[in-house]
């Protein structure tokens, strides 16, 4: 397969460091030199599901195809306010599509997971036209008095489409259970027979564990794409990296030993977007005429689970 078109939409709120030094006690200046992140977009008064087809009508114009032609969508998401019906199912009848499709929640790592399932589905020659959308708003499942979680955040929706080619080299994903490190409970309803004691639980993270698993998993993922490929390092043009942390992002160049410019980023006006942030990324870097057909790209992303995955394709 091969991608064909792009989309993106971000909620119309920025929310800058100085805004949130006004309520939380932190700064511009911890929050920059500690993460990256400048500002964010952050949902106010619109609805996932509304910028999640958008960015899919903007994927399907880019590739210049009908949402009838689609064969399959699958969605990206952890959290959003529906708990049923899915959100594939509510982006089918936004765009006007007919094919079947599923949700996957596989946090930040989403859009390669989403990529890999895709792949499988054109090896067994199922599928012609298959849209990916991820849609997330992780800045509804942190507690915006914790200064620790909240400020990492961002909300948004980006989509890609993929018609059939042979541009997707290698991909590889990985998977290894830790539920203590980055988590959240939410409330069921209550029924007469549970006793047991149940919380509501905002985001929880150990940040230096995730941060270190990160950078472990990205080495790790890109080079057992390389190697797969037999590409070296030095034949990548472009590297995607999940933008959870601009000094994740810096340790992971290091460890691949490759220059800054190599490694494009949002992070500084976007903040992390969990699954959204690859799609979002590709789609900036594609309307801005970043990448050029033929460009190799190693795109990497890891998150909540722990989950990775890394996928090095031809643009
Ligand atoms: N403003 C000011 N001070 C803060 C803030 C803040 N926003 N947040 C934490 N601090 C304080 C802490 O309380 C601590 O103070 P103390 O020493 O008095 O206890 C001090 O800063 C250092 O805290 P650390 O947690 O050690 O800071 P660290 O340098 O590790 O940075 C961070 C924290 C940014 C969270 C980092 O660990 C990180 O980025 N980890 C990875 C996060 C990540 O990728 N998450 C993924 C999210 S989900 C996903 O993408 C799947």
């Amino acid at each position: 397969m091969k991608i064909s078109g792009t989309g993106s939409v971000l909620p119309s709120k920025v929310v800058t460091n100085d805004m949130l030094s006004q309520f939380l006690d932190t700064s511009d200046e911890w929050i920059t030199t500690r993460t990256g992140v400048k500002s964010r977009h952050v949902i106010s008064d619109e609805r996932l599901e509304d910028m999640a087809i958008e960015a899919a009508r903007k994927a399907l114009e880019d590739a210049g195809l009908r949402a009838e032609e689609l064969d399959f969508i699958i969605c990206s998401n952890v959290v959003n306010e529906y708990v049923t019906p899915q959100l594939s199912c509510i982006i089918q009848g936004g765009i006007g599509a007919s094919c079947p499709c599923i949700d996957i929640n596989c946090a930040c790592a989403g859009f390669i997971h989403a990529l890999e399932m895709a792949e499988s589905f054109y090896k067994a020659g199922r599928v012609k036209n298959v849209l990916v959308v991820c849609a997330e708003e992780p800045t509804r499942m942190t507690d915006w008095n914790d200064r620790r979680t909240c400020v990492l955040f961002g909300d948004g929706a980006g989509a890609a489409v993929l018609t059939p080619g042979d541009n997707i080299k290698s991909i590889k994903l990985s998977a290894s259970s830790s539920t203590d490190k980055l988590w959240q409970y939410r409330l069921l309803h209550p029924t007469p027979y549970v006793t047991k004691e149940e919380v509501d639980v905002p985001l929880q993270m150990k940040g230096q564990d995730v941060f270190k698993f990160a950078v472990k998993a990205a080495s790790k993922d890109i080079t057992r794409t390389l190697k797969e490929t037999g590409l070296q390092a030095d034949d990548v043009d472009h590297y995607l990296l999940h933008q959870a942390n601009i000094r994740i992002i810096n340790a992971i160049q290091d460890y691949l030993e490759q220059p800054a410019e190599k490694f494009p980023t949002n992070i500084e006006d976007h903040g992390n977007s969990s699954s959204s942030c690859c799609p979002i990324l590709l789609d900036e870097c594609s309307r801005n005429g970043l990448l050029k057909r033929g460009d190799i790209i190693a795109m990497s992303a890891f998150g909540a689970g722990f989950v990775s995955g890394a996928v090095l394709f031809e643009w």
